[in-house]
């Protein structure tokens, strides 16, 4: 029998956002779904229950009847303790969990027998992508940070010259360009601010000139790279240097926007006192990381103080301040992570315990703790890759195919050169009795298939998007190969040739779409 799947209003104090729109709806019942929606569950986010019920929801008034008749809950926040008892025993709990801060609620989860995936324990490995919704709420928060910053800041961003006089362009300076330092650079730029910024990973320095912005730099030279392109803790000395630099800018710009962040660490102390009092009165600091601790020593988290004459915003719920896009994205977030749960779209779920990124979210199986997971094997950054600085430590692989040692990949390479021992064997034998002209043509082809094989597992995820441009000049040899094939010459041949032109069609046509997409995220309107 079809699961039922409950969209809960969410009760945390201030919290807007919902974690299904009629549109996630709709897909939720495509997987087989029943999807019920507890009543004005997606008003704060501006989805009315006509929305719900037009998608094929059933509104639900009662929350304690939802709450115990649900299969699985999709939610936002964690759930409170009351509402964790009312959970159906055996039933499944998806959203936000933070298990590493949690362990009450993990206890009273457990009594119910509850299954439970955090979308926050989902790996972010480029497979996971889609399901990310840490890196979808950091988008809008760092969005968020900068119109927050405009609401404060007293002077436009975009700089005029009128009849009443000059307008400068406004100065931000943002630190920490992760997903939402990357966004706030965008936004910032878009309202015409002059945008500089500044990371500790090397590596980010490309994106941060590609969206317009000024990538500042230390003099001090210290790889801030990590596992899985994440940042490490810096030496005390970085931060002395990065903060000094701080204070330099301080006395330029008007707006400063700080995300820095290392996971599972408390924020760096990067902006003090005294470079809040370098920075003009009427300036503007919105410090992401409030939660963590602050980037800035004044920040206090969920409140605005003024020190300085500079605006402090320690806002922690960003993304509930866009909740009508924020609930867009997580929904489609958690719609994706349900498709993947529901293969054969029979509206019941399964957890493939083998699959990293399953296994990553899971947190408890049937009232079993299983949190913390294995450590997914992450990429390693670009720069180590390449072996600019420093090479990657040895227990990352290059590549995302996670959870596999690195001696699995010296094990396919062995296997990799006994195939290829045997395809030479197998030529040879092949040369002793076909004609000559079909031997090379053969050779070519087998090595192509064993290069192609061996290019499309080793790639580094971050270099798909050449391994794509490759391909399409791949398929656009095939095309050619096809046209010049003489029609009517044999069957068969020409009945190869067609599917080939139309295979690689598809492939050059569907790599321009993607790569087209793909510009028009670094296009300005
Ligand atoms: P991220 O991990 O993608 O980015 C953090 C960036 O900080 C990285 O690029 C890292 O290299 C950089 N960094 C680390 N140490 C640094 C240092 N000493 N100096 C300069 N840069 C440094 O994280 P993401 O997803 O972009 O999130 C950024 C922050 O925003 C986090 O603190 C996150 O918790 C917070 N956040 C806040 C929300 C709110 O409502 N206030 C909502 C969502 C996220």
């Amino acid at each position: 029998m079809a699961m039922t799947v409950a969209i809960p209003r969410e009760i945390f104090e201030g919290e807007r956002r919902v974690a299904a729109t009629p549109e996630s709806v709709a897909h939720l019942l495509k997987l087989g779904y029943v999807v019920e929606v507890q009543a004005g569950a997606g008003e704060s986010a501006s989805f009315s229950d006509e929305a719900y019920r037009a998608a094929g929801a059933c509104i639900v008034e009662d929350a304690l009847e939802l709450w115990s008749s649900a299969d699985i809950v999709l939610k936002v926040r964690p759930p409170s303790l009351d509402e964790a008892q009312r959970l159906k025993p055996g039933a499944t709990l998806i959203g936000f969990i933070w298990p590493a801060q949690q362990d009450a609620l993990l206890d009273a989860l457990a009594a119910r027998g509850a299954t439970v995936l955090a979308v926050d324990c989902v790996p972010r490995i480029s497979r996971a992508q889609k399901l990310d919704a840490l890196s979808s709420m950091a988008n809008m928060a760092g969005y968020r940070a900068v119109i927050e910053a405009a609401q404060y800041f007293g002077r436009v961003f975009t700089g005029q010259i009128t009849a009443a006089g000059k307008m400068p362009p406004a100065k931000v300076l943002v630190i920490g360009a992760g997903v939402a330092g990357l966004a706030a650079i965008g936004a910032a730029r878009g309202l015409g601010a002059i945008v500089r910024a500044f990371d500790t990973r090397p590596e980010v320095g490309q994106q941060i000139e590609s969206m317009g912005a000024e990538f500042l730099t230390v003099e001090l030279e210290e790889e801030g790279g990590g596992a899985g392109g994440y940042a490490k803790q810096m030496s005390a000395k970085f931060i002395e240097a990065e903060m000094a630099l701080f204070k330099v800018q301080a006395a330029e710009v008007d707006i400063i926007v700080t995300t820095a962040l290392i996971p599972g660490k408390p924020a760096p102390r990067l902006i003090d006192a005294q470079t809040v009092a370098c920075l003009r009165a009427g300036s503007v600091i919105v410090d992401l990381a409030a939660e963590q601790g602050g980037n800035c020593e004044l920040t206090r988290a969920g409140e605005v103080v003024r020190a300085h004459g500079v605006t402090i915003v320690g806002f922690t719920d960003l993304p509930s301040r866009m909740a009508n896009q924020s609930s867009l994205l997580y929904a489609t977030n958690l719609r994706h992570l349900l498709t993947d749960l529901t293969v054969n779209k029979d509206g019941e779920l399964k957890i493939d315990m083998d699959d990293v990124v399953q296994r990553g979210a899971t947190v408890m199986l049937k009232g079993e703790l299983c949190w913390p997971a294995p450590p997914v094997q992450m990429p390693a950054p670009v720069a180590a890759q390449a072996g600019a600085s420093r090479p990657a430590p040895s227990s990352l692989p290059a590549n995302d195919s996670a959870g596999e040692p690195s001696t699995s990949a010296g094990r396919r390479g062995m296997g990799g050169l006994v195939a290829l021992v045997c395809i030479a064997v197998l030529l040879l034998a092949l040369g002793a009795i076909a004609p000559p002209a079909f031997v090379a043509h053969f050779t070519v082809f087998v090595l192509a298939v064993f290069v192609g094989y061996q290019v499309v597992w080793n790639v580094t995820p971050s270099l798909h998007t050449p391994l794509m441009s490759v391909t399409n000049a791949i398929s656009g040899i095939i095309v050619i190969g096809a046209l010049l094939h003489p029609v009517g010459h044999n069957a068969l041949v020409s009945v190869l040739a067609g599917v080939a032109l139309v295979v690689a069609t598809i492939n050059i046509a569907g790599g321009f779409l993607v790569t087209q997409r793909m510009l028009k995220m670094f296009q300005r309107t």
